[in-house]
């Protein structure tokens, strides 16, 4: 009796094994056959693309970028006294803002224009004519023409409107003021 029952029992988890993995190839061939077919398994496989490298797409027509738009401005000098007169200096003249300027005024002004603005550059008389920045002259001028000038250059002096950005060429503005500010200083005292 008991060796009938251990038969059976062994005949039990054999058939069971057989079906689990008759099951198991069952899934298995299902799945190479048939799952990838399906709708789902394949959508980010199959879609709209264009070679790496092959194209760049031009921004949708109307587009402005995050940092917001300028309106043209020009490097002629009666442009820039009115540019002068029409924009204001959005950019609070900050301890961060000025040291900003300072920072790249070092990096892209200071060899025409000098270290202290005094227009006595690496480059001057060399290559180029330069400007002295904290001349009354130019002290007298409103933010925005400096803007414009730093923006859009002038007669020798280069734009620098690919180079820097808004904020960045009002951090120049806000330099060239406070080396200004030195020099109206230095008057005074004298
Ligand atoms: C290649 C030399 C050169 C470099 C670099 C240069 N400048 Fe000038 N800059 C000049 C000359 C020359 C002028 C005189 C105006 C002109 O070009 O017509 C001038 C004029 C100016 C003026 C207007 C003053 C005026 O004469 O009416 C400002 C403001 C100024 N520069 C600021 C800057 C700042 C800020 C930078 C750096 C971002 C800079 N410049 C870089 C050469 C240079």
């Amino acid at each position: 009796m008991a060796k009938v029952c251990r038969h059976r029992a062994g005949t039990d988890i054999r058939t069971r094994l057989c079906s689990l993995v008759g099951l198991a190839l069952g899934l298995g061939f299902f799945y190479v056959t048939f799952a990838h077919a399906l709708p789902w398994n394949d959508d980010m496989y199959w879609q709209p693309e264009l070679e790496a490298g092959t194209a760049a797409r031009p921004p949708v027509a109307g587009s402005v970028p995050t940092t917001g738009i300028e309106p043209p401005m020009s490097s002629r000098l009666t442009e820039r006294i009115k540019t002068g007169l029409r924009v204001r200096n959005p950019v609070e003249p900050t301890p961060q803002s000025i040291q900003n300027g300072e920072g790249l005024f070092r990096i892209y002004c200071a060899m025409c224009h000098g270290e202290q603005g005094r227009g006595d550059g690496q480059m001057v008389g060399k290559v180029v004519p330069s400007s002295d920045l904290r001349a009354e002259r130019i002290r007298n001028q409103k933010d925005g023409y400096l803007y414009a000038t730093i923006r859009s250059g002038g007669l020798v002096m280069p734009a620098y409107q690919h180079a820097l950005s808004t904020t960045e060429r009002w951090d120049l503005v806000n330099y060239v003021r406070h080396l200004q500010q030195q020099e109206a200083q230095r008057d005074q005292s004298q």
